[in-house]
């Protein structure tokens, strides 16, 4: 921030100044704006600007501004423009990126207000504000035996998922959760409120399809139901002796995903007593313990959660392992293969470097400050990728001929002292995680946006001609840039 030395009498001097501390984004939305505006002190401006996954997203904005409607947020958006003041933007507050969704001294926007949430007519299209969750739209849409493609586990935000693509429990069927969206309502730089769909607007509507904030501000997202009574999910646990088998299941199924009411979360999760365990998820109501997940559940398990159940109902059971109020970061990563052998390999190197890695993070954070430890993986095959092809296509970039196995480490920490001890663990690991599938053939530069940590690169990964026609496009509908000027957070296509 820039202090500016004004000639005027002294006491005002001071004044401005002060002003100026705070924001003089503050300052211009007060105007026109003050219903919605709320400075430190106030019961809003506490809740909201703690209103965060991880304790290391949480910063000190000058103020918070909570619009009520998408014409507030534009008449904001405006006034933020006007004052040349710079501003972050915080949906669900799940991107665990210190100010990917927050700023000091800056306006901080929340969406906490845009609150739309109906089924048209015929109930295929749910339109849904940026304020949700998505336990809110299982919940609402479980009413009527439906569901969405959205998070798997019921805490996460509905915009930053969907800005990024959105792996979801149906992605073999429909794809990323993006490519359910058919219309988004957007307020862009100029406080201009538009929609972007495959007739209006088409290439913006592309672009949001995990371009992330770079265009404008989504204020509402229509996107197709899913007709879903049931399904058959649960999350299935080994003790560590089982952990060779357990990761060959996985290769295997990534190697050949034949079921596409299939869907898997694999993970190890380091510890005293390493174990094993997988998010399975099959999308029917009346079968279980299909073929495709034999060489899991033939497994002997030590804890077993597996049944019939509402998306609702598995997004609650999954989010409880959410911890509130402690430290997290998340670190994405890409294998690619065809073959069970690759993609063995691809795993096995993953595994085996990341815990060769660990005795240095042991070494320097007590047990008692580790809260959680975890390594998984997702594959993204075939059906996934022609399901985005035929609902239109998206901004990722992916070679349907190819299976993506996507890592994330997950790192959860108590106390903030340790913090940059994680991001110098997670950054080495990462890059001897990628240095050795990199010598081995099978790394791809593909990062998931969602799963990624602040010092990795996005765009790139989406290949050259993507990210140059993100870039073109960013300029057409924000031209001077306010996107990536005055909102500093999130990553930029430029
Ligand atoms: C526990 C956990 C589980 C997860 N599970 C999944 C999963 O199953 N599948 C998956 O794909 N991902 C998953 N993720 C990743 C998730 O998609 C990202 O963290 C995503 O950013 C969350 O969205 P949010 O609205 O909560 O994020 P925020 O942090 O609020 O926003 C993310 C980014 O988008 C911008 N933004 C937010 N709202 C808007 C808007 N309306 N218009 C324009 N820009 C906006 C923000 O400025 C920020 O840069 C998970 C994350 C966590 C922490
Ligand atoms: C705005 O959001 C907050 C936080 O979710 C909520 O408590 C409040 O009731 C909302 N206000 C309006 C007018 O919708
Ligand atoms: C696409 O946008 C146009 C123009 O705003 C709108 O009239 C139309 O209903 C939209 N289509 C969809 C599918 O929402
Ligand atoms: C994964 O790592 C664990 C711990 O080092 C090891 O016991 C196991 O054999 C590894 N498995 C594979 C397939 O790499
Ligand atoms: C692991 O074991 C050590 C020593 O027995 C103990 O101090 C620590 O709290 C344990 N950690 C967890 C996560 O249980
Ligand atoms: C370690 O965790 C404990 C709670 O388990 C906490 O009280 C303590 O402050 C943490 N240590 C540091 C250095 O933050
Ligand atoms: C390999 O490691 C170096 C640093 O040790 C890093 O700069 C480079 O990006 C890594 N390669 C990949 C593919 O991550």
């Amino acid at each position: 921030m820039r202090l500016v030395s004004v000639v005027v009498p002294l006491a005002s001097s001071i004044a401005t100044v002060a002003a100026k501390c705070v924001s003089a984004g503050c300052h211009a939305l007060n105007e026109p704006l003050g219903d919605a505006v709320f400075s430190r002190g106030t019961p809003v401006y506490n809740y909201e600007s703690k209103n965060f996954w991880s304790n290391t997203e949480i910063m000190s904005p000058g103020c918070v501004f909570r619009p009520q409607s998408s014409s507030q947020l534009a008449e904001g958006l405006k006034a933020l423009v006007g004052a040349n003041a710079e501003f972050a933007v915080r949906g669900g507050g799940h991107m665990g990126i210190r100010g990917s969704n927050n700023i000091n001294g800056g306006v901080l926007v929340v969406m906490s207000n845009l609150t739309t949430m109906a089924l048209n007519e015929d109930k295929s299209i749910l339109s849904v504000g940026p304020a949700y969750r998505w336990s809110d739209v299982y919940a609402f849409l479980a009413q009527s035996d439906l569901t969405a493609a959205g998070g798997r586990l019921g805490p996460v935000g509905v915009p930053g998922l969907l800005l990024a693509g959105g792996i979801n429990f149906y992605g073999n069927q429909v794809g990323f959760g993006a490519d359910t969206v058919i219309n988004y309502e957007v307020v862009l730089a100029d406080g201009s409120i538009i929609e972007a769909n495959k007739t209006s607007n088409p290439d913006l509507f592309w672009a949001l399809k995990g371009g992330s904030s770079n265009f404008g501000l989504v204020t509402r997202f229509d996107l197709q139901t899913i007709k879903s009574s049931k399904v058959w999910a649960g999350t299935y646990t080994v003790t560590a002796r089982y952990v060779d088998r357990f990761l060959d299941a996985a290769a295997k199924y990534a190697s050949d995903i034949y079921d596409p009411k299939s869907h898997i979360v694999p993970a190890v999760v380091p510890g005293n007593s390493t174990l094993a365990s997988v998010i399975l998820f099959y999308n029917s109501d009346t079968e279980s313990y299909p073929e495709i997940f034999k060489p899991f559940t033939d497994i002997p398990t030590i804890s077993n959660t597996l049944g019939f159940k509402t998306v609702a109902d598995f997004a609650a059971e999954t989010g409880e392992m959410v911890v509130e109020g402690i430290n997290d970061v998340f670190v994405a990563g890409t294998v690619k293969g065809t073959t069970y052998k690759e993609l063995h390999q691809g795993i096995s190197i993953i595994n085996s470097t990341f815990f060769s890695q660990l005795p240095k993070l042991y070494k320097q954070i007590p047990a008692a400050n580790i809260s959680t430890i975890q390594l998984d993986w997702q594959p993204i095959g075939a059906d996934w990728m022609k399901a985005s092809e035929t609902a239109g296509g998206n901004a990722l970039g992916l070679d349907s001929s190819k299976v993506y196995l996507c890592y994330a480490e997950v790192v959860e920490w108590i106390g903030s002292a340790y913090d940059h001890i994680v991001a110098e663990w997670i950054e080495e690991t990462t890059y001897a995680i990628n240095n050795a599938t990199q010598k081995a053939g099978l790394y791809d530069t593909f990062n998931y946006m969602g799963d990624s940590a602040g010092f990795q690169s996005i765009f790139p990964g989406y290949g050259e001609k993507n990210h140059q026609k993100l870039i073109s496009i960013a300029q057409k509908y924000d031209p001077h840039g306010i996107f990536q000027k005055l909102m500093p957070g999130g990553f930029k296509v430029y």
